[in-house]
């Protein structure tokens, strides 16, 4: 998908916020293994145990193209370098079912915000591309599947609101002063150092050490389950398509399965026993999701690589070589 052959496309400075996140530390292992230099930056929130996100980062700090800025975005705007090639705005306060009641002040704040900020940064400093990383909860329950990126957009999460406020504030941007915004559409992403609170993580965890683990409703809920290096992969040709600029893009990994049948593979590829409770149905979770990559696969190339099984094979044993060491 990346031409590493475009010469105009190597030795590109980048800035990626939330840098020490699961897809954020991803991409930047990414960008610097293809000659990028990488300013990263990650305020390490305690949403989850900061020393994972340490961890994530751990072989990626001593790298000479690297640095790292410990701080919360909105304070270090003036701190981050001016001339910057890419951004990739990966922070955010995650959680779909956590962004209710009073927590939504620190949504509204890292989410739109932080990135509204950012926009003013990047209108001043002009970057080539800022690729922002949106989200399938902007959808909400669709009326026909696959979603589609002209889908009327309906929530139904607070979580989701952010996601999608931010996602019309770097459309707003690319309108009104040319910040050249290109909008990402991730659809539950997973693999090798998931968010430990979310559902594969989750799962892992409990039948590793033959814990129980909770499946909020029936467990027939589907998702567009998408492996990080995918993700990974469509990020760079966000940054270096010229097509892309001002666009919005589906990203979904075409492994669309239900919470049921994930733990039915998971059962296979680790031998063990799953203990299993049925709780209730979390307020702000769509049932299904799915997307339509048609837009994305003409414009950027994209092609995911890694099907839910091999992914979750990949998770797996990530997983127990993590928990033995
Ligand atoms: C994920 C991310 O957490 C969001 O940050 C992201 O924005 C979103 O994907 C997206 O696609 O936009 P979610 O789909 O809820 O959200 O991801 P998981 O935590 O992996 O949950 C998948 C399904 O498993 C959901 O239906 C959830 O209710 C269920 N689940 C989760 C359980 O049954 N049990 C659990 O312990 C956790």
């Amino acid at each position: 998908m990346h031409n590493v052959a475009d010469h105009q496309n190597k030795n590109k400075i980048c800035l990626v916020t939330g840098a020490a996140g699961f897809i954020g530390s991803h991409l930047v292992r990414c960008l610097l293994g293809a000659g990028h230099r990488v300013t990263g930056i990650d305020s390490f929130t305690d949403y989850y145990d900061p020393k994972i996100k340490w961890n994530n980062i751990a072989d990626l700090l001593q790298h000479p193209q690297f640095d790292l800025i410990e701080d919360d975005l909105i304070e270090a705007l003036e701190s981050l370098p001016q001339a910057v090639n890419w951004v990739f705005h990966q922070a955010a306060q995650a959680g779909v079912r956590a962004s209710w009641g009073k927590e939504f002040e620190i949504y509204t704040r890292q989410n739109i915000l932080a990135t509204q900020r950012l926009l003013e940064w990047a209108r001043m400093n002009k970057p080539e591309r800022f690729v922002y990383a949106s989200s399938s909860s902007v959808y909400g329950d669709v009326e026909k599947l696959p979603m589609h990126e002209d889908d009327a957009l309906k929530p139904l999460s607070p979580y989701g609101v952010s996601k999608l406020a931010a996602e019309n504030l770097c459309t707003l941007y690319y309108k009104n002063f040319a910040v050249p915004t290109v909008s990402l559409r991730y659809f539950t992403v997973y693999g090798p150092g998931q968010r430990p609170d979310m559902a594969f993580s989750r799962f892992i965890r409990a039948i590793l050490t033959e814990g129980e683990l909770v499946i909020y409703g029936s467990g027939d809920q589907t998702r567009d389950f998408t492996y990080v290096n995918d993700i990974v992969s469509a990020n760079l040709a966000a940054a270096s398509r010229p097509q892309a600029v001002g666009r919005v893009y589906n990203l979904g990994g075409g492994s669309r399965i239900s919470v049921n049948e994930v733990l039915s593979i998971l059962a296979d590829l680790t031998g063990r026993p799953v203990k299993v409770k049925y709780g209730d149905v979390q307020e702000g979770d769509p049932l299904h999701t799915f997307a339509d990559t048609t837009r994305a696969k003409d414009e950027l190339g994209f092609c995911p690589q890694i099907e839910i099984e091999e992914g979750l094979k990949l998770m797996c044993e990530s997983m127990q070589s993590r928990a033995e060491r």
